[in-house]
């Protein structure tokens, strides 16, 4: 890696919150790139250190590092034994039981729990023996479809605790995807809610699940926790109370000791084909990533309250609100409403009710903040942030420049950090006390991460700087994803055989003159809608089962707010007429087989699609038209009907 200073970018200096009486956890570039160096070049031993210094473990690991990508069998602390719900809630109960765990910060802004990691224990032992009484045990998959309140996080420990396999569901999600996803992975048991609660509406979480249900075989139960006490059907013998179950459960339950490669739970999320995957994370090399990024990237402290506004059914909620904040004993911000409700100074007034340290948000939050006026600001103090984060899509410069001064008065670090549901944990990004930033660009790899940007077409490493490609990675690290769930092949086809000795992120990037890394967005079939990663392929066959449709394309478009947005086209069967509200209905078949945050901006019937000669549809052409690139179609020889 060479960074040079020789500044053509508009460069940020480390932030004033960082440095003086401060003691960041890295605190130059020199340290930065020292850690790094050794992080991938004597990697047992730098790791073996961080493992053994942030992780509890009933059997101590001897190997560190095992397997390649070329084998595919990547595999990390290999003999070790650990709990993660031990490391994220016992050991902390222990050492310090009346520290605030979890701040729960409710649709209504008056309604807060705090929840110590006394009674964080108490709570995951009742439910991890309210699982055992359902039979569940190590290796089990439950799928877990809840709304934003402590007892998702709840459920999340108590399936660790007891090794069952977790699969959270967001719940944003149609029941047609719960149902694909339940099947999948053959959930026998499901926690939900009877509602959820968001923006001052009520969601019908329930009866989502119920619709799911039908037509799987594996669930035996479903596992209702009362959010709001609404009437909720019911199945009798296969529907359980939470309260209830809770009531009858002893407040202690020992934890079952897990390999280090055992699962810790799935994920799924859209590729470029097929259907959704199963992305298979385990449990001490997940643990470790999640950890020290939450330690190194946001630079916590004792004391520090930390405050992802992402949802538990993604990744970010899952490293960034539960595993990551509660492995280091940190108070963790759990936000059930959205930046808009009652008002759009929702965060702001957060940020100073709880005294916030560190946020984290997607950049289309902050670009619809931004666009609603600075007055939303003016009244919170937020001079208790230190650290602003942002994740999911590639932040403009004006939204990057708008965050760091009204939301960070130009005194935060901020940290635009790069990662994927694979990597389990952010592997590009900014360290606070360390690096100077450049708006846009998420600067250098975390430790570990060895970047590399290659040549699509050769796959030939593009050394140097000032370089364009696609962005891979040349050696392992600890929170990789292993496997595919039940398709080892997919996890090797999508990941590891693209580019032989390569992890392919699927992202283009470039390595600028002075060393930053700038990430260009996907190169395949995938869209980024709000942070939201959506497969073309996915809305397409979900307008294929229309009953009118003949064949369907989509392409994303750019968008201001939105950063992409789903522009989809459709030819209709032959007989079958444009009739009234067709859109509409086709707009509403995308949102009941995906859900609500997948619905296309612009639906277009048309008469026909530009297609090869072969039939090939070329979304490339699509794709230029609906980004207003009219003239440079490009080579259009090849189509079947160029007009
Ligand atoms: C894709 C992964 C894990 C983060 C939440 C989304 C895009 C993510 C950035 C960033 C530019 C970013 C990439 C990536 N992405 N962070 N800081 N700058 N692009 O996780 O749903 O697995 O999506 O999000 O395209 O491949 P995900």
């Amino acid at each position: 890696m060479t960074i040079s200073d020789s500044v053509q970018d508009p460069i940020y200096p480390v932030a004033e919150r960082l440095t003086g009486k401060h003691k960041a956890n890295v605190q130059s570039m020199a340290e930065y790139q020292s850690m790094w160096e050794s992080s991938v070049n004597n990697t047992n031993e730098f790791f073996g250190k961080l493992g053994r210094e942030l992780l509890s473990w009933s059997k101590p690991f001897e190997t560190v590092q095992h397997g390649s990508f070329y084998e595919g069998d990547v595999a990390w602390f290999l003999e070790g034994e650990l709990n993660a719900c031990y490391n994220c809630v016992d050991r902390h109960a222990l050492a310090t039981p009346n520290n605030i765990a979890i701040i729960h910060e409710g649709d209504e802004p008056e309604n807060v729990r705090r929840i110590t990691y006394r009674e964080l224990l108490q709570d995951v032992c009742r439910l991890a023996n309210v699982l055992k009484s359902m039979d569940v045990r190590k290796g089990d998959n439950i799928a877990i479809y809840m709304p934003m309140v402590p007892e998702a996080v709840v459920a999340m420990l108590a399936c660790a605790r007891v090794g069952a396999v977790h699969s959270v569901v967001f719940a944003g999600f149609s029941s047609d995807s719960l149902r694909d996803r339940v099947i999948d992975c053959g959930a026998r048991v499901v926690l939900t809610a009877d509602e959820g609660r968001r923006g001052g509406k009520n969601i019908a979480t329930k009866r989502i699940v119920d619709e799911a249900i039908k037509g799987t075989t594996t669930v035996e139960h479903v596992l209702v926790y009362r959010r709001t006490g609404s009437e909720v059907p019911w199945t009798k013998n296969r529907d359980l109370w939470w309260h209830d179950e809770m009531a009858k459960a002893r407040p202690y339950c020992p934890v079952t000791a897990m390999s280090s490669e055992d699962p810790l739970f799935l994920l799924y999320t859209s590729g470029s084909t097929g259907t959704p995957k199963g992305v298979v994370h385990t449990t001490a090399g997940y643990l470790l990533g999640a950890a020290s990024t939450v330690k190194y990237i946001f630079d916590y402290q004792p004391g520090d309250i930390h405050a992802c506004m992402a949802d538990i059914g993604w990744i970010t909620g899952h490293t960034y609100i539960v595993y990551g904040p509660l492995a280091l004993g940190a108070t963790t911000v759990l936000f059930e409403s959205t930046p808009t409700y009652p008002d759009p100074s929702r965060f702001w007034k957060m940020v100073q009710k709880h005294k916030v340290t560190q946020f984290y948000t997607a950049p289309t939050a902050i670009r619809a903040l931004r666009r609603l006026g600075d007055k939303w600001l003016a009244d919170s103090d937020l001079s208790s942030l230190r650290v602003i984060g942002s994740v999911g899509e590639p932040i403009n410069p004006e939204a990057w420049d708008w965050y760091n001064t009204q939301v960070g008065k130009g005194k935060c670090a901020v940290v635009d950090t790069y990662w994927q549901t694979e990597t389990g944990s952010i592997i590009i990004s900014p360290l606070p006390g360390a690096t100077k930033t450049k708006p846009g660009s998420a600067t250098f790899p975390f430790f570990g991460i060895k970047a590399v940007i290659l040549d699509p077409q050769t796959g030939a490493e593009l050394k140097g700087n000032d370089v364009t490609g696609v962005l891979a990675i040349s050696q392992p690290w600890p929170s990789m994803a292993r496997t595919v769930y039940n398709n080892h092949h997919r996890y090797l086809d999508t990941y590891l055989n693209p580019y032989k000795g390569f992890y392919f992120t699927g992202d283009g990037a470039s390595r600028d003159k002075n060393g930053y890394i700038w990430i260009r967005g996907r190169v395949d079939d995938v869209i980024n809608v709000s942070g939201h990663r959506l497969s073309t392929a996915e809305i397409e066959s979900a307008l294929i089962h229309h009953e009118s449709v003949a064949e369907a394309a989509v392409v994303g478009g750019q968008d201001d707010l939105t950063g992409q947005c789903i522009h989809a086209f459709a030819t209709l069967k032959p007989n079958v007429d444009v009739s009234e509200g067709l859109e509409r209905e086709l707009s509403l078949q995308v949102r009941k087989v995906i859900g609500p945050f997948a619905t296309p901006k612009r639906i277009y019937v048309v008469s026909d699609l530009p297609k090869t000669r072969s039939g090939k549809i070329m979304r490339r052409i699509l794709r230029k038209i609906v980004n207003g690139e009219h003239d440079q179609l490009g080579d259009i020889s090849t189509l079947a009907d160029p007009s």
